[in-house]
């Protein structure tokens, strides 16, 4: 639709967690005329949800080479070790930003920041706030910081396209706004720098961390844009989330790594560690390989979830160190400090996204890409835990101090990409918003924790079949469900989904957080190498 209101800026930043707050604070402070839009609240994404923290290399006797070592091993040999070496080196004065920004986190005796450990982390290197409270505290403080610096917002805003210039540069965004006065209905900001910093996807599966907006808009738009995108396939699931049940579905309650970090035990129905002897760091391993540990038992005991025992911390410590956590499992009718809690994997985080550079850059002119929705390559085949929060900051630096110095070509590394020449059109005519269901299901069946060739091509299959129906209904009718935000979320999934599960269905082997059944071994071979997709937008 033709944009009926558009202002113009220097920088537009779509999202307004982390990395999107943390972009627009440095663009301003650069001088620059920056806007934000988010399509909810300015703190409504994932980054409040966060719980265990952010890692960096704060410890003493830790360091960035010890960060960089325990990164690149849960990365499962597909990381950018550059990218990583940006984000650990850079990290610590990154995360001394956020506190002289105002972020306040939890302090020892000594004043001293206080640390714990998560998966995969040879050292306590977690700081954190509120006890398990991290993301909340963080998104307080940048919210609060854009507030004060009088930053322009407009809140409620679906992102839907990307607008060019004659020479193919981004040029600006439409939008879809509902409730904000002036700016209401179809319109446009204009400006030579966009930021995507939307965030994660994990409303394409039933069950997620995530909450209802994570619905993947940055990676479908940069899709429609003609923009790279990489690593699709690697999800990750989070070993330790409420169970629920087996039907439940949309954000389910995180039960946080740092309670195993502190010394809690993964037990199956017998009160079995089973961890124990799979792993050198036991409940402390890689999320991958706890979440298949998970998985695994649940399917020789044909169990519907885990336990996750701490009831050794005591209510004293549960109520100190993890009262967010202890509050949802008691609202849920578990009591923590006298039961084990039912835990079982969910979709958790994007390790992949909108490929970029050491400067967040795409590969459109002038479109950056930061945080959940890009893939800067720091987190190759699966995320270690804690470093999301940390890339967020770290790159929306580079990208601010890039855009300020008028910088926009991108510069790659060196890595093999595997570039799958799709003949799919970007564009989905709208999909009616109770699909959104029927995307979830499908894609937790056929390509969730558990991937096969069959699974996969049902799920690619059921998809495609989706997608023609709606297409034949325009063709028929001339029609398609009204435009709102739920219709273009859910085409945004159904786009983003399709482009998911052909990349699980093309990587045949078993690598980090992509579990093929078919395909179990790592294949250092063939597929030590990216899946890089990209639609022509001359199609849509
Ligand atoms: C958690 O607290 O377990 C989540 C941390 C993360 O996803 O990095």
């Amino acid at each position: 639709p033709a944009p009926g209101w558009s202002i113009s800026a220097d920088v537009v930043v779509v999202g307004s967690g982390v990395a999107g707050l943390t972009v627009a604070l440095r663009c301003e402070a650069a001088g620059l005329k920056t806007v934000v839009v988010t399509k909810a609240r300015l703190d409504e994404g994932s980054t409040r949800w966060a719980q265990g923290g952010i890692a960096a290399a704060l410890g003493e006797g830790d360091t960035p080479e010890q960060h960089l070592d325990d990164t690149l091993v849960a990365g499962a040999g597909l990381c950018d070790e550059e990218a990583v070496r940006i984000l650990v080196t850079e990290g610590p004065d990154a995360v001394r930003r956020l506190i002289s920004t105002g972020a306040q986190f939890d302090t020892d005796d000594e004043g001293g920041i206080q640390l714990t450990r998560e998966g995969g982390h040879h050292r306590r290197r977690i700081a954190h706030a509120g006890g398990d409270a991290t993301g909340a505290e963080i998104s307080r403080a940048l919210v609060e910081a854009v507030r004060a610096r009088g930053l322009r917002t407009i809140e409620n805003a679906l992102v839907l396209d990307l607008l060019n210039d004659a020479d193919g540069r981004a040029a600006g965004v439409t939008l879809h706004v509902m409730g904000e006065g002036q700016h209401d209905g179809v319109g446009a900001v204009h400006a030579p720098a966009v930021v995507l910093a939307t965030g994660g996807m994990g409303q394409v599966f039933s069950a997620t961390t995530n909450p209802s907006v994570s619905t993947g808009d940055g990676v479908a738009l940069a899709l429609r844009a003609g923009a790279e995108v990489s690593d699709l396939e690697f999800v990750q699931f989070h070993p330790t989330v409420l169970f629920l049940g087996p039907d439940a579905e949309g954000q389910q309650p995180l039960v946080s790594e740092a309670v195993r970090g502190e010394g809690a035990h993964l037990v199956d129905a017998d009160g079995v560690r089973f961890m124990v002897g799979q792993h050198e760091l036991a409940e402390l391993a890689p999320r991958d390989i706890v979440a298949k540990g998970i998985m695994r038992r649940m399917q020789e005991q044909d169990a519907e979830h885990m336990y996750l025992d701490a009831r050794h911390f005591g209510a004293e410590m549960w109520e100190h160190r993890f009262p967010t956590i202890l509050a949802a499992c008691r609202a849920h009718g578990i009591d923590p400090v006298t039961e084990p809690i039912p835990v079982a994997p969910a979709a958790h985080y994007a390790s992949g996204g909108v490929r970029t550079d050491s400067h967040g850059r795409t590969t459109v002119r002038g479109l950056y890409a930061c945080g959940e929705v890009a893939c800067t390559g720091v987190h190759g085949a699966n995320r270690l835990a804690s470093n999301s929060l940390l890339e967020g900051l770290v790159y929306a630096e580079r990208i601010a101090t890039d855009i300020a110095a008028g910088r926009t070509e991108h510069g790659f590394p060196a890595r093999v990409p595997e570039t799958v020449a799709s003949s799919e059109e970007p564009a989905h005519p709208l999909l009616a918003p109770e699909d959104r269901f029927t995307i979830q299901r499908i894609m937790t069946d056929g390509a969730g924790v558990l991937r096969s060739a069959e699974s996969l091509q049902k799920a690619a299959d059921r998809l495609q079949w989706l997608h023609a129906d709606a297409r034949d209904c325009l063709d028929r009718n001339g029609k398609t469900s009204e435009p709102g935000v739920d219709t273009w979320e859910t085409t945004n999934l159904l786009c983003m989904a399709r482009v998911l599960v052909a990349a699980a269905l093309l990587r045949e082997e078993t690598r980090g957080c992509h579990w093929r059944e078919d395909h179990p071994r790592r294949d250092d071979t063939t597929w030590r190498r990216h899946i890089v997709v990209r639609l022509n937008p001359d199609r849509s």
